[in-house]
Protein backbone atom coordinates (compact mmCIF):
# COMPACT_ATOMS: atom_id res chain seq x y z
CA UNK A 1 0.00 0.00 0.00
CA UNK A 2 2.87 2.02 0.99
CA UNK A 3 4.33 1.28 -2.17
CA UNK A 4 1.27 2.62 -4.36
CA UNK A 5 0.84 6.10 -2.50
CA UNK A 6 4.78 6.70 -2.94
CA UNK A 7 4.18 6.11 -6.23
CA UNK A 8 0.82 8.23 -6.70
CA UNK A 9 3.11 11.12 -5.12
CA UNK A 10 6.03 10.85 -7.22
CA UNK A 11 3.34 10.76 -10.48
CA UNK A 12 1.61 13.57 -9.16
CA UNK A 13 5.07 16.07 -8.00
CA UNK A 14 6.44 14.82 -11.29
CA UNK A 15 2.99 15.83 -13.14
CA UNK A 16 2.93 19.44 -11.29
CA UNK A 17 6.84 19.93 -11.94
CA UNK A 18 6.36 19.08 -15.97
CA UNK A 19 3.31 21.32 -15.82
CA UNK A 20 4.86 24.68 -14.24
CA UNK A 21 7.95 24.37 -16.54
CA UNK A 22 6.34 23.93 -19.50
CA UNK A 23 4.17 26.92 -18.29
CA UNK A 24 6.91 29.37 -18.17
CA UNK A 25 5.90 31.21 -21.25
CA UNK A 26 2.64 31.64 -20.62
CA UNK A 27 2.81 32.32 -16.91
CA UNK A 28 5.36 35.45 -18.72
CA UNK A 29 3.09 36.43 -21.31
CA UNK A 30 4.85 35.69 -24.11
CA UNK A 31 3.54 33.79 -27.28
CA UNK A 32 4.88 30.22 -27.51
CA UNK A 33 4.41 26.88 -29.59
CA UNK A 34 6.22 23.48 -29.76
CA UNK A 35 5.43 22.85 -26.13
CA UNK A 36 5.68 18.85 -26.31
CA UNK A 37 6.58 17.70 -22.76
CA UNK A 38 9.33 16.60 -22.32
CA UNK A 39 11.17 17.53 -25.23
CA UNK A 40 9.75 20.54 -26.39
CA UNK A 41 10.90 21.79 -29.97
CA UNK A 42 13.34 19.26 -29.69
CA UNK A 43 10.52 16.20 -29.89
CA UNK A 44 11.91 15.72 -34.03
CA UNK A 45 15.36 15.71 -32.67
CA UNK A 46 14.37 12.64 -30.05
CA UNK A 47 12.47 11.40 -32.56
CA UNK A 48 15.71 11.29 -35.21
CA UNK A 49 13.42 13.14 -37.58
CA UNK A 50 15.16 16.44 -37.75
CA UNK A 51 18.71 17.74 -36.47
CA UNK A 52 18.84 20.42 -33.65
CA UNK A 53 18.81 23.81 -36.45
CA UNK A 54 16.03 22.02 -39.02
CA UNK A 55 13.97 21.60 -35.53
CA UNK A 56 14.51 25.18 -34.86
CA UNK A 57 13.96 26.47 -38.37
CA UNK A 58 10.26 23.94 -38.29
CA UNK A 59 9.62 26.77 -35.77
CA UNK A 60 10.67 29.54 -37.45
CA UNK A 61 9.13 28.95 -40.25
CA UNK A 62 5.33 27.56 -38.54
CA UNK A 63 5.17 30.89 -36.12
CA UNK A 64 4.52 34.60 -36.79
CA UNK A 65 6.03 37.71 -34.84
CA UNK A 66 9.21 39.00 -33.71
CA UNK A 67 9.37 36.55 -30.90
CA UNK A 68 8.10 33.18 -29.92
CA UNK A 69 8.63 30.80 -26.17
CA UNK A 70 9.95 27.34 -26.83
CA UNK A 71 11.29 24.90 -24.29
CA UNK A 72 14.44 22.96 -24.99
CA UNK A 73 13.89 19.97 -23.27
CA UNK A 74 13.18 21.87 -20.01
CA UNK A 75 15.29 24.81 -20.77
CA UNK A 76 12.72 27.22 -21.70
CA UNK A 77 14.38 29.53 -24.54
CA UNK A 78 13.07 32.16 -27.06
CA UNK A 79 13.18 32.53 -30.33
CA UNK A 80 13.92 35.71 -31.69
CA UNK A 81 12.42 35.74 -34.98
CA UNK A 82 12.22 39.25 -36.19
CA UNK A 83 15.58 39.97 -37.98
CA UNK A 84 16.05 43.76 -37.30
CA UNK A 85 15.36 42.88 -33.56
CA UNK A 86 17.70 39.98 -33.24
CA UNK A 87 20.65 42.25 -34.84
CA UNK A 88 20.08 44.55 -32.99
CA UNK A 89 20.03 42.36 -29.48
CA UNK A 90 23.69 41.37 -30.99
CA UNK A 91 24.88 44.80 -31.35
CA UNK A 92 23.10 47.81 -30.09
CA UNK A 93 21.83 45.86 -26.96
CA UNK A 94 25.44 43.64 -26.49
CA UNK A 95 25.06 45.08 -22.56
CA UNK A 96 22.07 42.41 -22.14
CA UNK A 97 22.88 39.33 -24.38
CA UNK A 98 26.88 39.38 -23.78
CA UNK A 99 27.06 35.59 -23.02
CA UNK A 100 25.97 32.43 -24.88
CA UNK A 101 25.40 30.33 -21.46
CA UNK A 102 27.45 27.50 -22.34
CA UNK A 103 29.40 25.20 -19.91
CA UNK A 104 32.91 27.13 -18.79
CA UNK A 105 34.91 26.28 -15.38
CA UNK A 106 38.34 28.68 -16.32
CA UNK A 107 39.50 27.88 -12.47
CA UNK A 108 38.66 24.16 -11.95
CA UNK A 109 38.76 23.02 -16.13
CA UNK A 110 40.92 25.73 -17.93
CA UNK A 111 40.55 23.45 -21.23
CA UNK A 112 36.74 24.91 -20.76
CA UNK A 113 37.71 28.26 -20.77
CA UNK A 114 38.35 29.49 -24.78
CA UNK A 115 37.05 32.13 -26.21
CA UNK A 116 34.09 31.00 -27.45
CA UNK A 117 31.96 29.65 -23.96
CA UNK A 118 34.12 32.48 -21.73
CA UNK A 119 31.63 35.30 -20.42
CA UNK A 120 31.58 38.99 -18.99
CA UNK A 121 34.99 40.63 -18.45
CA UNK A 122 36.98 37.61 -18.70
CA UNK A 123 35.31 36.90 -22.61
CA UNK A 124 36.06 40.87 -23.43
CA UNK A 125 39.90 41.45 -22.05
CA UNK A 126 40.56 37.67 -23.80
CA UNK A 127 38.71 39.13 -27.52
CA UNK A 128 40.88 42.04 -26.94
CA UNK A 129 43.93 40.19 -26.60
CA UNK A 130 43.46 37.82 -29.41
CA UNK A 131 41.99 40.29 -32.11
CA UNK A 132 45.54 41.20 -33.50
CA UNK A 133 46.30 37.59 -33.96
CA UNK A 134 43.89 37.68 -36.94
CA UNK A 135 45.11 40.76 -38.66
CA UNK A 136 45.28 40.55 -42.43
CA UNK A 137 48.89 41.00 -41.88
CA UNK A 138 49.43 37.98 -39.67
CA UNK A 139 47.06 35.97 -42.16
CA UNK A 140 49.24 36.84 -45.06
CA UNK A 141 52.41 36.24 -43.17
CA UNK A 142 51.24 32.38 -42.49
CA UNK A 143 49.88 32.02 -46.20
CA UNK A 144 52.91 30.39 -47.03
CA UNK A 145 51.98 27.37 -44.73
CA UNK A 146 48.30 27.71 -45.93
CA UNK A 147 48.87 27.49 -49.59
CA UNK A 148 51.31 24.55 -48.93
CA UNK A 149 48.08 22.62 -47.53
CA UNK A 150 46.10 23.39 -50.48
CA UNK A 151 49.03 22.09 -53.07
CA UNK A 152 48.69 18.89 -51.11
CA UNK A 153 45.13 18.78 -51.86
CA UNK A 154 45.77 19.22 -55.54
CA UNK A 155 48.41 16.41 -55.51
CA UNK A 156 46.22 14.12 -53.73
CA UNK A 157 43.12 15.00 -56.47
CA UNK A 158 45.23 14.86 -58.98
CA UNK A 159 46.12 11.33 -57.98
CA UNK A 160 42.87 10.36 -57.88
CA UNK A 161 42.06 11.42 -61.35
CA UNK A 162 45.60 9.79 -62.56
CA UNK A 163 44.09 6.90 -64.19
CA UNK A 164 40.62 8.05 -65.99
CA UNK A 165 41.14 11.71 -66.03
CA UNK A 166 37.45 12.25 -64.57
CA UNK A 167 35.70 10.83 -61.15
CA UNK A 168 33.11 11.78 -58.92
CA UNK A 169 35.10 12.78 -55.57
CA UNK A 170 32.91 13.24 -52.04
CA UNK A 171 33.98 16.68 -51.05
CA UNK A 172 32.67 16.44 -48.00
CA UNK A 173 35.30 13.82 -46.76
CA UNK A 174 37.97 15.66 -48.85
CA UNK A 175 37.63 18.87 -47.65
CA UNK A 176 37.25 17.66 -43.67
CA UNK A 177 40.97 16.37 -44.57
CA UNK A 178 42.01 19.79 -46.04
CA UNK A 179 40.49 21.86 -43.32
CA UNK A 180 41.89 19.59 -40.61
CA UNK A 181 45.46 19.95 -42.29
CA UNK A 182 45.37 23.39 -42.63
CA UNK A 183 44.24 23.94 -38.69
CA UNK A 184 46.90 21.30 -37.72
CA UNK A 185 49.43 23.48 -39.70
CA UNK A 186 48.12 27.26 -39.46
CA UNK A 187 46.96 27.01 -36.04
CA UNK A 188 48.93 24.07 -33.82
CA UNK A 189 51.95 24.50 -36.20
CA UNK A 190 52.25 20.04 -36.97
CA UNK A 191 53.59 19.73 -39.83
CA UNK A 192 51.15 17.08 -41.18
CA UNK A 193 49.90 15.64 -44.42
CA UNK A 194 46.49 13.66 -43.57
CA UNK A 195 45.83 12.66 -47.32
CA UNK A 196 49.37 10.97 -47.05
CA UNK A 197 49.16 9.97 -43.74
CA UNK A 198 45.19 9.21 -42.83
CA UNK A 199 46.61 7.91 -39.00
CA UNK A 200 48.56 10.74 -37.76
CA UNK A 201 47.71 11.77 -34.06
CA UNK A 202 45.73 15.15 -35.05
CA UNK A 203 43.54 12.94 -37.15
CA UNK A 204 43.26 10.20 -34.40
CA UNK A 205 42.43 12.80 -32.19
CA UNK A 206 39.64 14.50 -34.44
CA UNK A 207 38.14 11.36 -34.98
CA UNK A 208 38.01 10.86 -31.23
CA UNK A 209 36.17 14.32 -30.48
CA UNK A 210 33.86 13.47 -33.42
CA UNK A 211 32.71 10.49 -31.97
CA UNK A 212 28.85 10.08 -32.04
CA UNK A 213 28.51 7.75 -29.13
CA UNK A 214 25.45 8.19 -26.31
CA UNK A 215 28.21 9.45 -24.21
CA UNK A 216 29.23 12.27 -26.43
CA UNK A 217 25.88 12.91 -27.10
CA UNK A 218 24.66 13.32 -23.19
CA UNK A 219 28.11 15.77 -23.02
CA UNK A 220 27.39 17.73 -25.56
CA UNK A 221 23.33 18.27 -24.51
CA UNK A 222 25.08 18.97 -21.21
CA UNK A 223 27.32 21.86 -22.48
CA UNK A 224 24.86 23.68 -24.09
CA UNK A 225 21.28 23.22 -21.96
CA UNK A 226 22.98 22.18 -18.97
CA UNK A 227 26.58 23.67 -17.95
CA UNK A 228 25.67 22.39 -14.05
CA UNK A 229 25.37 19.16 -15.28
CA UNK A 230 28.56 18.99 -17.22
CA UNK A 231 30.10 20.86 -14.37
CA UNK A 232 29.40 18.06 -12.38
CA UNK A 233 30.75 15.44 -14.91
CA UNK A 234 34.12 17.15 -14.84
CA UNK A 235 34.54 17.05 -11.18
CA UNK A 236 33.65 13.86 -10.76
CA UNK A 237 36.57 13.27 -13.53
CA UNK A 238 34.89 11.91 -16.40
CA UNK A 239 36.89 12.94 -19.23
CA UNK A 240 36.87 12.92 -22.94
CA UNK A 241 38.97 11.14 -24.25
CA UNK A 242 39.48 13.58 -27.47
CA UNK A 243 40.02 16.29 -25.84
CA UNK A 244 42.27 15.29 -23.05
CA UNK A 245 44.70 14.02 -25.82
CA UNK A 246 44.61 17.85 -27.64
CA UNK A 247 45.45 19.28 -23.86
CA UNK A 248 48.26 16.73 -23.98
CA UNK A 249 49.36 17.46 -27.13
CA UNK A 250 49.25 21.40 -26.64
CA UNK A 251 51.24 20.69 -23.96
CA UNK A 252 53.51 19.34 -25.33
CA UNK A 253 54.22 21.63 -28.50
CA UNK A 254 53.98 24.76 -25.66
CA UNK A 255 57.19 22.57 -23.59
CA UNK A 256 59.16 21.80 -27.17
CA UNK A 257 58.91 25.29 -28.65
CA UNK A 258 59.50 27.06 -25.04
CA UNK A 259 63.02 24.55 -24.63
CA UNK A 260 64.24 25.40 -27.55
CA UNK A 261 63.22 28.30 -28.54
CA UNK A 262 61.40 27.64 -31.79
CA UNK A 263 59.41 30.01 -33.78
CA UNK A 264 56.74 29.26 -36.37
CA UNK A 265 54.36 31.70 -38.06
CA UNK A 266 51.17 30.00 -36.51
CA UNK A 267 48.33 31.23 -34.26
CA UNK A 268 50.29 29.19 -31.53
CA UNK A 269 53.22 30.91 -31.93
CA UNK A 270 51.07 34.42 -31.27
CA UNK A 271 49.54 32.59 -27.96
CA UNK A 272 52.95 32.51 -26.75
CA UNK A 273 53.58 35.72 -27.23
CA UNK A 274 50.41 36.34 -24.91
CA UNK A 275 51.48 33.77 -22.29
CA UNK A 276 55.25 35.36 -22.15
CA UNK A 277 54.68 39.23 -22.75
CA UNK A 278 50.78 39.72 -22.35
CA UNK A 279 50.24 40.59 -25.64
CA UNK A 280 50.23 39.64 -28.90
CA UNK A 281 52.85 42.01 -31.38
CA UNK A 282 50.80 44.45 -33.84
CA UNK A 283 54.35 44.07 -35.51
CA UNK A 284 53.25 41.56 -38.13
CA UNK A 285 56.62 40.75 -38.86
CA UNK A 286 57.16 40.19 -35.20
CA UNK A 287 56.67 36.32 -34.55
CA UNK A 288 59.09 35.99 -31.49
CA UNK A 289 57.65 34.91 -28.16
CA UNK A 290 60.67 34.96 -25.48
CA UNK A 291 59.23 36.00 -22.00
CA UNK A 292 59.65 39.82 -21.47
CA UNK A 293 59.79 38.88 -17.55
CA UNK A 294 61.19 35.89 -17.15
CA UNK A 295 58.61 33.10 -15.38
CA UNK A 296 55.79 35.54 -15.46
CA UNK A 297 53.37 33.59 -17.74
CA UNK A 298 50.23 35.30 -18.27
CA UNK A 299 48.35 32.05 -19.50
CA UNK A 300 48.75 28.72 -18.75
CA UNK A 301 49.68 25.85 -21.56
CA UNK A 302 45.60 24.19 -20.40
CA UNK A 303 44.41 27.74 -21.00
CA UNK A 304 46.32 28.02 -24.47
CA UNK A 305 45.18 24.20 -24.79
CA UNK A 306 41.47 25.48 -24.62
CA UNK A 307 41.72 28.47 -27.38
CA UNK A 308 43.39 25.72 -29.65
CA UNK A 309 40.54 23.52 -29.16
CA UNK A 310 37.81 26.18 -29.47
CA UNK A 311 39.69 27.18 -33.07
CA UNK A 312 40.00 23.23 -33.93
CA UNK A 313 35.80 23.36 -33.22
CA UNK A 314 34.76 26.35 -34.34
CA UNK A 315 37.16 26.32 -38.13
CA UNK A 316 36.69 22.63 -38.71
CA UNK A 317 33.40 21.65 -39.91
CA UNK A 318 32.75 25.54 -40.87
CA UNK A 319 35.43 25.51 -43.13
CA UNK A 320 34.81 21.90 -44.82
CA UNK A 321 31.14 22.60 -45.80
CA UNK A 322 31.86 26.36 -46.55
CA UNK A 323 33.96 24.68 -49.60
CA UNK A 324 31.77 21.30 -50.27
CA UNK A 325 28.49 23.05 -50.28
CA UNK A 326 30.03 25.79 -52.62
CA UNK A 327 31.33 23.47 -55.08
CA UNK A 328 27.84 21.45 -55.26
CA UNK A 329 26.02 24.78 -55.56
CA UNK A 330 28.41 26.00 -58.62
CA UNK A 331 27.76 22.49 -60.20
CA UNK A 332 24.17 22.94 -60.21
CA UNK A 333 24.76 26.94 -61.33
CA UNK A 334 26.98 26.51 -64.39
CA UNK A 335 26.32 30.95 -65.27
CA UNK A 336 28.03 31.16 -61.83
CA UNK A 337 30.33 28.41 -62.45
CA UNK A 338 31.70 30.17 -65.44
CA UNK A 339 32.30 33.32 -63.44
CA UNK A 340 34.16 32.07 -60.45
CA UNK A 341 36.33 30.34 -62.84
CA UNK A 342 36.71 33.71 -64.63
CA UNK A 343 37.00 35.56 -61.59
CA UNK A 344 39.83 32.51 -60.26
CA UNK A 345 42.11 32.72 -63.43
CA UNK A 346 41.43 36.64 -64.04
CA UNK A 347 42.92 37.46 -60.67
CA UNK A 348 45.79 35.14 -60.86
CA UNK A 349 46.86 36.66 -64.13
CA UNK A 350 46.76 40.04 -62.80
CA UNK A 351 49.05 38.65 -59.62
CA UNK A 352 51.24 36.29 -61.08
CA UNK A 353 49.72 33.34 -59.44
CA UNK A 354 47.68 32.24 -56.46
CA UNK A 355 49.03 34.86 -54.04
CA UNK A 356 47.24 36.33 -50.25
CA UNK A 357 47.02 39.31 -53.20
CA UNK A 358 45.12 36.83 -56.07
CA UNK A 359 42.46 35.54 -53.01
CA UNK A 360 42.16 39.01 -52.05
CA UNK A 361 41.19 40.50 -55.40
CA UNK A 362 38.17 37.29 -56.06
CA UNK A 363 35.20 39.61 -55.42
CA UNK A 364 32.67 37.16 -57.26
CA UNK A 365 34.37 34.12 -55.04
CA UNK A 366 33.68 36.48 -51.70
CA UNK A 367 30.63 36.68 -53.07
CA UNK A 368 30.00 32.86 -53.48
CA UNK A 369 31.35 32.34 -50.21
CA UNK A 370 29.02 34.67 -48.39
CA UNK A 371 25.93 33.27 -50.65
CA UNK A 372 26.80 29.34 -49.38
CA UNK A 373 26.87 30.48 -45.72
CA UNK A 374 23.84 32.22 -46.46
CA UNK A 375 21.82 28.84 -47.56
CA UNK A 376 24.34 26.47 -45.70
CA UNK A 377 24.98 28.55 -42.33
CA UNK A 378 27.29 26.39 -40.47
CA UNK A 379 26.62 27.30 -37.31
CA UNK A 380 22.25 26.89 -37.78
CA UNK A 381 21.08 28.97 -34.82
CA UNK A 382 23.33 31.32 -32.94
CA UNK A 383 22.71 31.45 -29.21
CA UNK A 384 23.03 33.88 -26.20
CA UNK A 385 21.83 34.14 -22.70
CA UNK A 386 20.25 37.25 -21.47
CA UNK A 387 22.35 38.82 -18.85
CA UNK A 388 20.46 41.64 -17.58
CA UNK A 389 16.61 42.36 -17.77
CA UNK A 390 15.89 43.26 -21.22
CA UNK A 391 12.51 45.29 -22.78
CA UNK A 392 11.29 43.93 -26.07
CA UNK A 393 10.74 47.01 -28.15
CA UNK A 394 7.29 48.36 -29.03
CA UNK A 395 5.29 45.44 -26.10
CA UNK A 396 4.92 45.09 -22.65
CA UNK A 397 7.12 42.14 -22.80
CA UNK A 398 10.52 41.62 -20.87
CA UNK A 399 13.38 39.11 -20.81
CA UNK A 400 14.49 38.00 -17.74
CA UNK A 401 18.11 38.01 -16.79
CA UNK A 402 19.19 34.23 -17.35
CA UNK A 403 16.99 33.59 -20.12
CA UNK A 404 18.45 31.74 -23.18
CA UNK A 405 17.86 32.94 -27.11
CA UNK A 406 18.29 31.35 -30.31
CA UNK A 407 18.31 33.14 -33.48
CA UNK A 408 17.49 30.66 -36.38
CA UNK A 409 19.94 31.03 -39.01
CA UNK A 410 18.25 28.90 -40.89
CA UNK A 411 15.15 30.36 -40.50
CA UNK A 412 16.15 33.80 -41.66
CA UNK A 413 18.58 32.87 -44.13
CA UNK A 414 15.89 31.04 -46.43
CA UNK A 415 13.15 33.60 -45.40
CA UNK A 416 11.55 35.05 -48.83
CA UNK A 417 10.98 38.27 -47.02
CA UNK A 418 14.65 38.51 -46.38
CA UNK A 419 16.09 36.55 -49.42
CA UNK A 420 14.02 36.01 -52.45
CA UNK A 421 13.74 33.05 -54.01
CA UNK A 422 16.21 31.24 -51.09
CA UNK A 423 16.94 28.16 -52.30
CA UNK A 424 18.22 29.27 -55.37
CA UNK A 425 22.24 30.25 -55.35
CA UNK A 426 22.72 33.61 -56.39
CA UNK A 427 26.08 34.93 -55.29
CA UNK A 428 24.71 38.23 -56.86
CA UNK A 429 23.00 39.23 -54.10
CA UNK A 430 25.99 40.18 -52.14
CA UNK A 431 27.34 41.84 -54.84
CA UNK A 432 24.38 44.11 -55.69
CA UNK A 433 22.83 44.31 -52.34
CA UNK A 434 19.28 43.32 -52.81
CA UNK A 435 18.49 41.36 -49.61
CA UNK A 436 17.84 42.60 -46.02
CA UNK A 437 21.45 43.24 -44.28
CA UNK A 438 19.83 42.85 -40.92
CA UNK A 439 19.05 38.83 -41.39
CA UNK A 440 22.79 37.90 -42.99
CA UNK A 441 24.30 36.50 -39.88
CA UNK A 442 26.80 33.47 -41.25
CA UNK A 443 29.62 34.63 -39.32
CA UNK A 444 27.55 35.74 -36.41
CA UNK A 445 26.72 39.70 -35.72
CA UNK A 446 28.15 42.28 -32.98
CA UNK A 447 31.31 42.10 -30.69
CA UNK A 448 30.83 38.57 -30.34
CA UNK A 449 31.21 37.74 -34.08
CA UNK A 450 33.39 34.86 -35.92
CA UNK A 451 36.70 35.79 -34.56
CA UNK A 452 38.20 33.87 -37.38
CA UNK A 453 36.07 34.84 -40.51
CA UNK A 454 38.76 36.43 -42.33
CA UNK A 455 40.61 33.12 -41.62
CA UNK A 456 37.91 31.03 -42.59
CA UNK A 457 37.00 32.63 -45.61
CA UNK A 458 40.74 32.73 -46.86
CA UNK A 459 40.91 28.89 -46.41
CA UNK A 460 37.41 28.56 -48.49
CA UNK A 461 38.53 30.91 -51.32
CA UNK A 462 42.44 28.81 -50.87
CA UNK A 463 40.76 25.32 -51.86
CA UNK A 464 38.20 26.90 -54.10
CA UNK A 465 40.53 28.96 -56.44
CA UNK A 466 42.82 25.84 -56.65
CA UNK A 467 40.26 23.36 -57.45
CA UNK A 468 38.48 25.86 -60.27
CA UNK A 469 42.18 26.69 -61.37
CA UNK A 470 43.13 23.40 -61.78
CA UNK A 471 39.85 21.28 -62.96
CA UNK A 472 37.01 21.14 -64.73
CA UNK A 473 33.56 20.98 -63.14
CA UNK A 474 30.47 18.56 -64.30
CA UNK A 475 27.39 20.29 -64.32
CA UNK A 476 24.54 18.46 -62.81
CA UNK A 477 21.58 17.39 -65.31
CA UNK A 478 19.19 17.76 -62.21
CA UNK A 479 18.82 20.12 -59.42
CA UNK A 480 18.60 18.46 -56.04
CA UNK A 481 18.85 20.21 -52.46
CA UNK A 482 21.50 18.49 -50.23
CA UNK A 483 20.01 16.30 -47.11
CA UNK A 484 21.43 17.53 -43.59
CA UNK A 485 22.42 14.62 -41.07
CA UNK A 486 20.26 14.13 -38.13
CA UNK A 487 23.18 14.55 -35.41
CA UNK A 488 25.45 17.53 -34.74
CA UNK A 489 24.70 21.01 -33.57
CA UNK A 490 26.55 21.98 -36.99
CA UNK A 491 24.85 21.48 -40.34
CA UNK A 492 26.77 18.33 -41.59
CA UNK A 493 25.41 16.49 -45.32
CA UNK A 494 23.82 13.44 -44.28
CA UNK A 495 25.77 11.57 -47.47
CA UNK A 496 28.80 12.81 -48.95
CA UNK A 497 28.90 16.25 -51.17
CA UNK A 498 29.24 14.70 -55.14
CA UNK A 499 31.18 16.71 -57.26
CA UNK A 500 32.55 15.23 -60.63
CA UNK A 501 35.97 16.74 -61.49
CA UNK A 502 38.43 15.97 -64.50
CA UNK A 503 41.56 17.68 -65.24
CA UNK A 504 41.27 20.28 -67.26
CA UNK A 505 42.10 19.96 -71.23
C1 LIG B 1 33.79 29.56 -43.10
C2 LIG B 1 34.27 29.46 -41.90
C3 LIG B 1 33.59 29.92 -40.64
C4 LIG B 1 32.27 30.21 -40.38
C5 LIG B 1 31.09 30.15 -41.35
C6 LIG B 1 32.19 30.61 -38.99
C7 LIG B 1 31.02 30.99 -38.34
C8 LIG B 1 30.96 31.40 -37.01
C9 LIG B 1 29.75 31.79 -36.34
C10 LIG B 1 28.36 31.84 -36.97
C11 LIG B 1 30.07 32.12 -35.06
C12 LIG B 1 29.12 32.59 -33.96
C13 LIG B 1 29.15 34.10 -33.92
C14 LIG B 1 28.10 34.71 -33.00
O1 LIG B 1 27.65 34.05 -32.06
O2 LIG B 1 27.75 35.88 -33.23
C15 LIG B 1 31.49 31.93 -34.91
C16 LIG B 1 32.20 32.20 -33.76
C17 LIG B 1 33.54 31.97 -33.62
N1 LIG B 1 34.40 31.52 -34.60
FE1 LIG B 1 33.95 31.13 -36.55
N2 LIG B 1 33.43 30.54 -38.43
C18 LIG B 1 34.32 30.13 -39.40
C19 LIG B 1 35.69 29.92 -39.27
C20 LIG B 1 36.39 30.12 -38.10
C21 LIG B 1 37.81 29.89 -37.95
C22 LIG B 1 38.75 29.42 -39.04
C23 LIG B 1 38.11 30.18 -36.64
C24 LIG B 1 39.43 30.15 -35.90
C25 LIG B 1 40.55 29.84 -36.31
C26 LIG B 1 36.89 30.59 -35.99
C27 LIG B 1 36.81 30.97 -34.67
C28 LIG B 1 35.65 31.40 -34.04
C29 LIG B 1 35.60 31.78 -32.64
C30 LIG B 1 36.78 31.77 -31.68
C31 LIG B 1 34.28 32.17 -32.37
C32 LIG B 1 33.75 32.68 -31.05
C33 LIG B 1 34.01 34.19 -30.93
C34 LIG B 1 33.65 34.77 -29.58
O3 LIG B 1 32.81 34.23 -28.87
O4 LIG B 1 34.26 35.81 -29.24
N3 LIG B 1 35.87 30.54 -36.90
N4 LIG B 1 32.01 31.48 -36.13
Amino acid sequence: MIGVVLLFTAFTLLYVYLKWTFSYWDRKGFPSAGVNIPFGVLDSVWQKKQCYGRAIQDLYNSTKGPVVGMYLTLRPALLIRDAHLAHDMLVKNFASFHDRGVYVDEENDPMSAGIFQMEGAGWKNLRAKMTPSFTSGKLKAMFETSNSVGDKLLAHLRKELEQSGTKEVDMKSVMGTYAIDIIASTIFGLDVDSFADPQNEFIEISRRINRNTSKDIIRSIALVLYPAMEKFFVRIGWKQEGIEMMRKLTNRIVDLRENNNIVRKDMLQLLLQLRNQGNTSTDDSVWSAESAKHGVKSMSKDLIAGQLFVFYGAGHETTASGISFTLYELTQNPEALAKAQEDVLQAIEQHGGLTYDALSAMKYLDACVMETTRKYPALPILNRVCTQDFSVPDSNLVIKKGTPIVISLMGLHRDAEHFPDPLSYQPERFLEGNYNQAAYMGFGDGPRHCIGARMGKLNVKLALAKILSNFDLEVRKEKQEIEFALHGLTLLPKAGVPVRLSLKK
